[in-house]
């Protein structure tokens, strides 16, 4: 499959247009760290679309703990619970007013929510938030599906790839603060492999999209990349 590279990004004739860029990508693949960079660097919002899908998955198991019991209905209702706060740049994800961070990244949300984004229904309502909070803005978008289904029409269209031994490693050094072994590693890589299985039907490469492997990047060099392309826009 053929990528297009910078020159063949189009150009955006009137400067008032919001720009749209969507950044795709299997787990842990740094794409909301990348997004939070990149929309920092140019000014524009941030919207991490698994973080509703997160939000919407705390919701249900607050109404809800037993994962098995609840179905699509049960999650849709719960998401009614599920606000959010304008911060300038990014916004930030509530349920019943209560700000979430800690508790949308711990395990048991990680357990269920490849679950909820497969629920038609979820990935609608999560669909219609995000287009609702990017509407006359500027934005940097991270998910899966955001080239293909929420904004088939993003002026920039990145899908971000590492190897999964790698994307381990990341996340460990982020969670643990610290070197991990080459076991702990090991086992991560594995747990990877088995939530790029079950988000696989979600995770879809636009055939426009510009593919990068950061593997051998640091994170300052895939912003910087990003950043430029966005600049051959204007
Ligand atoms: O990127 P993340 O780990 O926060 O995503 C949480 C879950 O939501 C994960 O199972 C993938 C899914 N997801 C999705 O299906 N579509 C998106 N646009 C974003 C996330």
């Amino acid at each position: 499959m053929s990528h297009p590279t910078p020159p063949y990004v189009p150009r955006i004739r009137d400067p008032r247009t919001p720009i749209i860029v969507a950044i795709d990508g299997p787990a842990a693949a740094g794409k909301s760290s990348t997004a939070r960079w990149v929309s920092e660097r140019l000014g524009f919002y941030h919207i991490d679309s698994g973080a509703l899908y997160r939000a919407a998955t705390v919701a249900v198991l607050r109404a809800s703990p037993e994962g098995s019991q609840w179905d699509e209905s049960d999650v849709l209702r719960a998401a009614q619970r599920v606000s959010t706060r304008d911060e300038g740049r990014a916004f930030v994800l509530l349920v019943d007013g209560v700000e979430l961070e800690q508790e949308m990244r711990g395990g048991a949300v990680t357990q269920h929510v490849s679950r909820v984004a497969q629920m038609r229904g979820v990935r609608d309502w999560v669909n219609t938030q995000v287009r609702t909070l990017a509407k006359g803005r500027s934005v940097v978008v991270d998910g899966r599906d955001i080239g293909t289904v929420v904004f088939p029409e993003a002026h920039l269209k990145i899908f971000l790839i590492a190897d999964p031994w790698e994307r381990a490693r990341r996340r460990l050094i982020q969670r643990l603060g610290r070197s991990p072994a080459d076991q702990e590693i090991a086992e991560e890589t594995e747990r990877l492999v088995q939530r790029d299985a079950r988000d696989s039907t979600q995770t879809v490469q636009s055939k426009d999209a510009v593919l990068i492997d950061t593997t051998y990047l640091t994170q300052a060099e895939q912003v910087e990349r990003i950043v430029a392309l966005v600049k051959v826009l204007r």
